[in-house]
């Protein structure tokens, strides 16, 4: 069964066309690298796969439900399974690490003070941020930041994660432990797509790749499968010529 199904998508601002017809689908369990060039409208679509973005035309479907028409009240029910890691953190700077991750757990849940701090203290023991609690944002490494993107995107066990960029700017150190949380993640059977331009990471982690030009998915299939064809779109991303 497919837990994400995107079919015929189209999508534009004003005169602007980003996506002319994007299908693509991820089973349950499976991460789908989403890779292309910038601007090709990766971060749009994942926006509409949590209702931040609305389609022109085409159907999105989570857990086999059609969720193309749902109304902004409907939306917030499927953002509770549906976890959305913003490119660049999108951590709220006026609030500590702490609030950060307590915010979710508010918003959805009507968990007592003490599960909240119990659930936040497990939390940053997995993502390696034991002692950070009282930090404000800009007074954590980038790195830190985006563990704690990706531990406040998790703090209410989705089902499925979007990660957009999750290892931009991050030396070797703190991209193989990015790596390795999405890793333990997937070993849980949380189904994910990963849009980035680290294609070290996407192999490290992905089951297939979607790759998108042209405002639609112009390649998908494994790694095997696109590795093998040299004249593959994504052989020539991977090599560096197409950006
Ligand atoms: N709210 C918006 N209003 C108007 N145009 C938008 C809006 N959001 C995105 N766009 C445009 O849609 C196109 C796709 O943007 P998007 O951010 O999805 O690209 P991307 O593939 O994520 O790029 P990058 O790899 O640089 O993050 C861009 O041309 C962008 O300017
Ligand atoms: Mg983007």
């Amino acid at each position: 069964m497919a837990i994400i199904e995107v079919k015929n998508f189209h999508k534009g601002f004003g005169k602007k066309s980003v996506h002319e017809g994007v299908s693509l689908y991820v089973k349950k369990g499976e991460c789908l690298g989403l890779v292309g060039g910038s601007g090709t409208g990766k971060s749009v679509l994942l926006r509409s796969l949590i209702g931040l973005e609305k389609a022109d035309k085409g159907e999105i479907f989570i857990e086999d439900i059609n969720v193309t028409d749902f109304s902004e009240r409907q939306w917030q029910q499927i953002r509770k399974k549906v976890a959305y890691a913003f490119q660049g953190g999108a951590l709220f700077d006026s609030m500590t690490v702490f609030q950060n991750l307590a915010y979710p757990l508010k918003e959805h849940t009507k968990l007592s003070e003490e599960e909240i701090r119990h659930k936040i203290s497990s939390q940053l023991k997995d993502f390696g941020l034991e002692g950070s609690e009282k930090l404000y944002p800009n007074e954590l490494s980038g790195g830190m930041q985006k563990r704690v993107g990706l531990a406040r995107a998790m703090m209410l066990e989705p089902d499925i994660i979007l990660y957009d960029e999750p290892t931009a700017g991050l030396d070797p150190y703190n991209t193989r432990n990015i790596q390795e949380l999405i890793l333990n993640l997937k070993k849980k059977g949380v189904t994910s797509i990963l849009v980035t331009h680290d294609m070290p990471t996407a192999f490290a982690v992905c089951d297939k790749f979607a790759f998108l030009k042209d405002k639609v998915i112009k390649e998908q299939g494994t790694a095997e499968q696109l590795k093998n064809q040299s004249d593959s779109l994504i052989h020539q991303f991977i090599q560096g010529n197409i950006l």
